[in-house]
């Protein structure tokens, strides 16, 4: 599903933009879906697309992350590669043990250690 977004921001506005930070509550191993439509109203090629959840437990971060980098398939991303390359839509095995090395802003040190970890802020 799909559903709209309000407010939808032109694409005068998102070209104005090279680096673009996408959070999203982890919802069942996905990103919320709406999310998705966002994302996928834009041409994102070559901008760079730096994911983020909120999420109730360490688990299914991997396949939330999986399905921002398949909804954005010519963007850059950060990080370039995942854990394991799973298939983001497939919601049916709950805890497989795939979401060692996974940095979020909650991680060690806040939000300032994981910006500057990925190369954001020195
Ligand atoms: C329907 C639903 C599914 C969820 N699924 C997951 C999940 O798969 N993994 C997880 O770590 N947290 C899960 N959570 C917890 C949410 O990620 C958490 O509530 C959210 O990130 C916090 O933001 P909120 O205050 O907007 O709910 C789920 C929550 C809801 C309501």
């Amino acid at each position: 599903l799909r559903p709209g977004v309000a407010n939808l921001l032109d694409e005068e506005t998102i070209a104005k933009y090279d680096t673009i930070f996408v959070g999203s509550p982890c919802w069942w191993h996905q990103p919320a879906m709406v999310v998705c439509t966002f994302l996928e109203a834009y041409d994102l090629k070559d901008k760079v697309v730096i994911p983020f959840f909120t999420y109730g437990a360490t688990t299914y971060l991997n396949e939330s992350m999986q399905k921002i980098y398949k909804v954005t398939p010519d963007s850059k991303h950060i990080p370039e590669t995942l854990p394991e390359d799973l298939d983001a839509d497939d919601i049916t095995m709950p805890g497989r043990p795939d979401d060692a090395g996974i940095d979020m802003p909650g991680s060690a040190n806040g939000t300032e250690g994981w910006l500057r970890r990925i190369g954001i802020i020195e």
